[in-house]
């Protein structure tokens, strides 16, 4: 296969430069690949599982017929669970902590399975995010209280896209690379390595429904975007898909900011901090971008609980930037981003 290289491939190679590795991290990720492999063939299916058969009822193999995000779930938890390198995984879709091989385990993961899963009855992007922590040293039995690390410690962080075609991003802090499904192969094939977010974006993401909930300063950096200004490419374009990892992987593509803000709604924002909003952030960061909560770097929050949510203001460092100045002149301190 001249010139293609696959997701296992990059792996390996990425594997061999560092003569120490043990090859785990890179059996992780490996894994998730197989598993983000079934759940797109799972996902390109869905409108046809809803013709063969609703949730609770059986399909026409006799078996059950699983919302997409309890499928999702059970094929990484059952994908990281093969090769005895993860000892806990955190889930969107589980409450309490999934202990896996608690003894042999390296990893801990946290995942969103299926992120966007509103999108599903109509056919719009959805996705899945994960991020890897080191499991503390020296510790046999790991708790819940372990796994709470901020982001900084993420080992690696990744998403897939089920879009018009499926994309699997991932960094493990050097530098971002995406790899798109080749359905008739079967394979991730590499299809943009060392990507780099553009500085600045004419696009920003937000659920605008939701204005009359928000503070001052947002409010004003919103009609900011909406002014007609020649020299900053302004007025700028609104696109908001309702998954995160879709309108993170746009801004991460095109440039711009993508927002979900704490509001009277949402005193704490809405997206979850361990498995949307660190691993996200990583990957942008990686990419030359920038990620906040409205005071702080997202990825220096201390986490106090595995579900939590945190407000999230995420994209090109120039828009992010912007918006800075909006917060502070409300009289909103915001501790610049120690990269
Ligand atoms: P999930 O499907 O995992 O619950 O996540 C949906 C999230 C996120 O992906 C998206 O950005 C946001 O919820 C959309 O929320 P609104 O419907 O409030 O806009
Ligand atoms: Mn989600
Ligand atoms: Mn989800």
């Amino acid at each position: 296969m001249v010139g293609l290289t696959t997701l296992e491939e990059y792996i390996i190679r990425a594997q061999n430069k560092f003569p120490g590795a043990t090859g785990e991290l890179s059996q992780l990720l490996r894994d998730i690949g197989l598993a983000a492999k079934i759940i797109s063939r799972e996902v390109n299916k869905a409108g046809l599982t809803n013709i063969l058969g609703a949730e609770g009822s059986e399909n026409v193999h006799g078996e059950s017929v699983k919302k997409l995000d309890l499928f999702a779930n059970e094929q990484l938890i059952y994908a990281l669970n093969r090769s005895n390198i993860t000892c806990m995984v955190i889930s969107e879709e589980n409450e309490g902590v999934v202990r896996l091989s608690l003894d042999a385990g390296k990893y801990i993961v946290y995942m969103d399975p299926l992120d966007g899963s509103s999108n599903i009855d109509v056919n719009v992007s959805i996705g899945s995010i994960f991020s890897v922590y080191m499991r503390p040293e020296g510790i046999i039995n790991i708790s819940e209280q372990d796994a709470l690390q901020p982001g900084v410690k993420q080992v690696a962080a990744g998403y897939v896209l089920y879009g018009s075609s499926t994309v699997l991003a991932y960094t493990t802090g050097l530098g971002v690379r995406i790899f798109t499904l080749d359905p008739s192969l079967g394979e991730f094939i590499l299809s943009h390595e060392n990507v780099q977010i553009p500085e600045y974006g004419n696009v920003y993401s937000t659920d605008e429904g939701s204005y009359n909930f928000w503070d001052p300063a947002l409010k004003k950096y919103v009609k900011y975007c909406q002014k007609a200004d020649e020299d900053t490419n302004r007025p700028y374009k609104a696109r908001y898909v309702g998954c995160m990892a879709a309108d993170v992987h746009r801004t991460l593509i095109q440039g711009g900011i993508f927002m979900y803000p704490d509001s009277s709604r949402y005193p704490n924002g809405k997206l979850r901090l361990m498995y949307e909003c660190n691993p996200l952030s990583f990957i942008i960061e990686q990419a030359g971008g920038m990620a906040i909560d409205g005071e702080r770097r997202i990825m220096e929050i201390q986490p106090k609980s595995i579900h939590e949510c945190t407000p999230v203001y995420i994209g090109s460092k120039k828009n992010v930037e912007k918006l800075i100045e909006f917060f502070e002149k409300e009289g909103r301190h915001v501790a610049v981003p120690s990269l």
